[in-house]
């Protein structure tokens, strides 16, 4: 589903972040992905979107490509591409949630499916799958943080997304919340199929997922050893 061979990544100061990772990610996985602060994992997480361009190594060969997304190298696209590609395949959650304030809670998640030029009915199914089926016409300020996540997931969800992206989904929200929203993130994810990829800081969300990754600047390492305290 998403192939990582070999990719890099140095910003203008020359100083390499990511050095050489390798990974094959599989359709219908729900991985976590944890690592220091400053490690690279937000980045890991851009190059992947197509938000940011990885190193060209030296000796490449034409076409050669260190992100290969449901079988398209990224390298190979132009933005408008490279933007196409996302709004269709992808699917994103933040840890600021990023609900659009001026837009209902139905707009916001109809909004992936009017920009791929699909019918909007699905919209209003996401809301009901994430306990918010009454609410399409309120606004986010009316919303706890748990709620606006519950929007996001459904907003990253409804256009059944072959990859969903999440940085720190669960980072501002209290844990009982926390788990509610991994619960449901855990459901919808695996009733769509898509393979999802969360970045998280906390020990307790990574159990949640089927597979936790540790990264360092030249690595990918499966840990089975998650959480520290417990043996
Ligand atoms: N746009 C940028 N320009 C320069 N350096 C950056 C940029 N984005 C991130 N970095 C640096 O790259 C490293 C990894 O950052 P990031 O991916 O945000 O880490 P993480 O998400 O693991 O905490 C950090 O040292 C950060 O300062
Ligand atoms: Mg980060």
């Amino acid at each position: 589903m998403l192939e990582l061979r070999n990719l890099s990544k140095s910003y203008a100061s020359g100083r390499p972040v990511l050095s050489n990772l390798s990974w094959t990610f599989k359709a219908g996985e729900f991985v976590s992905i944890m690592g220091d602060s400053g490690v690279g994992k937000s980045t890991l997480l851009n190059l992947i979107a197509g938000l940011d361009t990885p190193d060209i190594a030296a000796n490449a060969a034409p076409g050669e490509s260190p992100i290969i997304v449901d079988g398209v190298p990224m390298a190979g696209l132009d933005d408008d591409a490279a933007t196409k590609l996302r709004r269709a395949r992808m699917g994103f959650i933040f840890q600021a949630f990023h609900v659009l304030p001026h837009l209902t809670l139905l707009q916001n998640v109809a909004l992936p499916l009017l920009l791929n030029g699909l019918p909007t009915a699905r919209a209003a199914e996401m809301l009901d799958a994430v306990g918010l089926g009454g609410r399409g016409g309120d606004f986010p300020h009316q919303l706890s943080g748990g709620e606006m996540q519950r929007v996001a997931i459904a907003r990253a969800l409804v256009h059944r997304p072959a990859l969903v992206l999440a940085d720190e989904p669960t980072g501002n929200l209290d844990p009982d919340t926390a788990h509610s929203i991994l619960t449901l993130l855990r459901r919808e994810i695996k009733s769509t199929g898509a393979c999802a990829i969360m970045v998280t800081h906390s020990h307790t969300a990574a159990e949640m997922t089927d597979k936790v990754l540790q990264l360092s600047k030249s690595c990918i390492q499966e840990t089975t050893n998650v959480n520290p305290f417990k043996q």
